[in-house]
């Protein structure tokens, strides 16, 4: 999984630091890091979350306020707000090299911050290191300990809240998910589409209805799971298991009818509909058959079909 990337010409931490402390008289440059062992992570799973903005609000509930001014494959270009603060915030993001990022902002004018984002994939855990640079003139340096401070809490959190994300897909690389964004950019990795590749379905693989009810329950098919519940139309709902955006588990979604809103992006996804007056469906990349009490599974030959999106995506940040 190669990612070819552009050529950038870009400062050393170590160069930027140096010509930070010289950048006008009475610079204040003060350090941070934070480093984590993710385990159970691919480099490429990390790299694209950490490009993939469209989590945010879902999953760190924050960074609800944004506007994504531009971005290609290496870098983006972001307006946003922490909190309700009356600060405007841009942010630029660069994907410098394999598992080398970097991400600089201002806070109102007065402090500089610049993050180097570094992972090294160690067997299968990946190593993380954050380190950057609080600047300013001296006169605002009582407010870099605080705000050193505080990056380092909002990294711990954020880390926190992803693992989830990483972890889940990779359980599903042993199932052998894979996904359209396995070569991840900051465009592909916000763009919304059916990015999950299923594993190849068992032929035959079907399941029972037996004791099914109104909650939504996962059941296996062969090798892969899916969701069933009972309608009000004495009717059967089924979703795959796995989300067709970017493989959330859908099971840990909200359940409205027949809707289900996925944890990780807040997609929505609809059921197909079985009974016995409409007996066959497909959606999502399955074809679904109900012969008596058994819903017989195939994997359909057109799989690209439209998530529906009934959420505005429009943001993101920092
Ligand atoms: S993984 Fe993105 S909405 Fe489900
Ligand atoms: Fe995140």
């Amino acid at each position: 999984m190669n990612k070819k990337i552009n050529l950038i010409k870009h400062l050393s931490p170590e160069a930027l630091y140096e010509q930070l402390k010289q950048f006008t008289a009475g610079m204040a440059v003060t350090k941070g890091a934070f480093e984590l062992i993710v385990e159970k992570c691919l480099l490429e799973d990390i790299e694209w979350n950490h490009m993939d903005q469209l989590h945010r609000p879902a999953i760190h509930n924050t960074y609800e306020k944004g506007i994504r001014i531009a971005m290609g494959q290496d870098f983006a270009i972001s307006l946003t707000q922490w909190k309700n603060w009356p600060f405007l915030i841009t942010v630029t993001d660069v994907y410098v090299a394999k598992g080398l990022f970097y991400q600089s902002l201002t806070i109102a004018g007065i402090i500089f911050i610049h993050s180097i984002i570094s992972l090294e994939q160690m067997g299968d855990n990946v190593k993380l290191k954050d380190e950057w640079f609080i600047a300013s003139h001296k006169f605002f340096k009582l407010l870099h300990k605080p705000l050193n401070k505080k990056l380092y809490s909002l990294n711990a959190r954020l880390q926190q809240e992803d693992e989830q994300v990483r972890q889940g897909r990779f359980e599903l690389r042993k199932q052998g998910y894979t996904f359209k964004t396995d070569c991840p950019d900051y465009y592909n990795s916000n763009q919304l589409g059916a990015n999950t590749i299923y594993p190849s379905l068992e032929a035959g693989a079907s399941f029972s209805l037996e004791g099914i009810t109104e909650v939504p329950t996962l059941v296996e098919a062969g090798n892969l799971k899916f969701i069933v519940s009972k309608n009000n139309n004495s009717g059967y709902l089924v979703w795959p298991s796995t989300c067709p955006h970017e493989g959330g588990p859908l099971i840990n979604g909200k359940f409205c009818e027949a809707k289900v809103t996925c944890p990780w992006h807040g997609l929505h996804f609809k059921a197909v509909e079985l009974s016995a007056n409409h007996s066959t469906a497909s959606k999502h990349g399955f074809a679904y058959e109900l012969i008596g009490n058994t819903v017989y599974i195939k994997q359909s030959s057109s799989i690209e079909e439209k998530i529906i999106v009934t959420k505005s995506h429009d943001f993101i940040t920092a």
